[in-house]
């Protein structure tokens, strides 16, 4: 089934356009039916308009609440044609949703962080993550539940990180993973092999519905850790 999305972006949209690229390549059976911006001038938004994708602008400062805002996100995202078969995809959107919105996409909404939770949660993970001098660091897909970047996790990357680099540096080597691993979880989402069983999430393999990915698929000379393993075309 194509999968039906919605993309929330605050910002450059990096991640945004490796889902487009992906779609564009047949590798992931998603369609793009709008993308949102709280920000204006965000750089998420002419991508959309470079690819035809529909989007808004919709400014968070224009409501008088969280829940205002957020009810008129639901609408525009129902509106575009994202129902409870869609999921909402948090690609460096820097908002808080809230109990409302997730209610209205239960288990619907994913979000992408640039560190291994729940190691260095919050806007500043990869400046974090390289201040506090952590030898690995790396990247999370998750679920998105009540707390801010806690919810059952998909898939992490891990990437390797160097004394005395800054954060903008381990940032772009994260950020490279980033644009591989959250096409790949929304694949799994499209091939509906995502199980929720409280915190885990279980990955049935493909054309076995009960069966987890075996430990020994690792390649021994798997370099960046990547769990559970990138599949073909990602
Ligand atoms: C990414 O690092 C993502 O993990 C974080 O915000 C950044 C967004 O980058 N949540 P982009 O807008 O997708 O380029």
């Amino acid at each position: 089934m194509t999968l039906p999305i919605a993309v929330l972006v605050s910002g450059s949209g990096s991640n945004l356009q490796s889902i487009i690229d992906r779609i564009e390549e047949g590798v992931l059976d998603a369609e793009i039916k709008l993308v949102i911006s709280n920000k204006p001038g965000a750089y998420g938004i002419e991508r959309a308009q470079n690819h035809d994708i529909p989007h808004r602008v919709l400014l968070h400062t224009d409501y008088r609440s969280r829940e205002a805002f957020d009810e008129a996100m639901m609408e525009a995202i129902r509106e575009s044609g994202v129902d409870e078969t869609g999921v909402v995809v948090m690609a460096g959107f820097m908002r808080i949703v809230t109990p409302g919105f997730l209610k209205a996409f239960e288990h619907r909404v994913i979000n992408i962080h640039p560190a291994l939770l729940p190691s260095f949660a919050g806007v500043h993970g990869q400046s974090d993550a390289a201040d506090y001098g952590v030898k690995i660091s790396g990247c999370t897909v998750h679920f998105v539940d009540e707390e801010m970047d806690h919810g059952p996790v998909i898939i992490q990357a891990a990437v390797p990180c160097q004394a005395g680099e800054d954060g903008d540096v381990l940032g772009s080597r994260i950020l490279k993973l980033e644009h591989r691993v959250f096409p790949q979880a929304l694949q799994w989402l499209a091939e509906e092999r995502l199980v929720i069983e409280g915190r885990h999430v279980r990955l049935k393999v493909s054309g076995q519905p009960c069966a987890t990915q075996p430990m020994a698929d690792v390649q021994p000379n798997t370099c960046a850790l990547v769990w559970p393993p990138l599949e073909k075309g990602f």
